[in-house]
């Protein structure tokens, strides 16, 4: 496909992002890269056709930018786990999860009001963390959100979003699941210590990881903003999510060590408070959007997914 079609993407440098970036470059798309730190963008991710200095705020001179671009994708936020050792929420923290999210979000759709030509399209990155934990009941598009403090910054995060739609603008709101990914996040986190001949489930092991390999959710932002059917939630996880205790079963199998320490709930609640949620208790989400619209999923199971990234 040969496109000259400008996108404006927040979040480059970020895990996802550089994947998206360099996915958009190949589908011809013109990239226009939103960063707090251009320079920074510039020398990570050559190629883009700008790069626009932008951090959350309701305005800003960035703003032009976003006049007769095709579409936005915003995926920037401050990170929630910033890997998972020594790392606390504290209220501060919190504030700069949120407000990043959803200040952020709110000046991208503000700038996309007062545009002459607006956008056809906003993808706007969310997260299962919308759900709030749960036990083993299946959660799609139209589960009611939780009340935890991730549900919370999700459901602001979104309300700010979908205002876009007000404006005649296609949103796609993608919640995504478990990236997997070696170089960050939480497979890199649950690595490290089967590298170490010491890995083990985290208590209590039926807590579901709702996960995706980083191919499929790349398909699924391009998906959402190609296909003109995609609009409002849509979950970004593979059909088949596994409990803590098989997906460390299957990620020992896959990297040839076994999975036999167990990890005691409490410890992870000492050394990282109310964060530890985030590994001891899950979700198990189904990507029920997807499926109705067709999508199929390159890596729908766990081990062949893992076998790609690790072996
Ligand atoms: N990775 C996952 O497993 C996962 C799962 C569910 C949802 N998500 C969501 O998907 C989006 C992208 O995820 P990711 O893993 O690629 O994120 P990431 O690696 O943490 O990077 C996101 C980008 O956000 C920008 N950023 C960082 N701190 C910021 C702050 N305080 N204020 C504004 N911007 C800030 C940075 O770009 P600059 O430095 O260039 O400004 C960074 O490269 C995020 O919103 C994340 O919450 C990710």
């Amino acid at each position: 496909m040969s496109t000259s079609k400008r996108i404006i993407l927040t979040g480059a440098t970020g895990l996802i992002g550089t994947r998206l970036f360099a996915a958009l470059r190949e589908r011809g798309y013109e990239v226009v890269i939103f960063s707090r730190n251009p320079s920074r963008a510039r020398a990570a991710l050559p190629g883009a056709a700008e790069y626009v200095t932008w951090s959350p705020a309701e305005s800003g001179p960035w703003a032009s930018a976003i006049d007769g671009a095709h579409a936005i994708i915003h995926m920037a936020g401050a990170p929630i786990t910033q890997g998972l050792i020594g790392v606390r929420w504290t209220p501060e923290y919190k504030r700069e999860i949120r407000d990043s999210r959803v200040i952020g979000t709110r000046g991208i759709v503000n700038a996309i009001a007062a545009a002459t030509h607006r956008p056809a399209v906003l993808v706007s990155a969310s997260a299962i963390g919308y759900y709030g934990y749960s036990d083993d009941t299946p959660l799609d598009e139209s589960s009611p959100p939780g009340r935890d403090f991730v549900a919370e910054v999700c459901v602001a995060w979104e309300r700010e979003a979908v205002r876009a739609e007000e404006y005649g603008v296609r949103t796609a709101l993608i919640r995504t699941g478990i990236v997997l990914d070696t170089e960050g996040g939480a497979l890199a986190q649950l690595l490290l210590p089967f590298r170490l001949r010491t890995g083990g489930p985290i208590m209590p092991g039926s807590q579901y990881y709702s996960w995706i390999h980083p191919d499929d959710e790349i398909a699924i932002l391009l998906m959402a903003l190609e296909d003109e059917r995609v609009r409002g939630p849509i979950n970004a996880t593979a059909p088949t999510p596994e409990t803590n205790r098989d997906f460390c079963t299957i990620l020992g199998q896959v990297v040839g060590s076994p999975s036999w320490l167990a990890v005691p709930e409490i410890a992870l609640r000492i050394a990282l408070g109310e964060m530890a949620d985030l590994v001891t208790k899950g979700q198990r989400v189904l990507p029920k959007r997807l499926q109705e619209l067709g999508y199929t999923f390159r890596y729908p199971t766990l081990k062949p997914a893992l076998e790609d990234l690790l072996t």
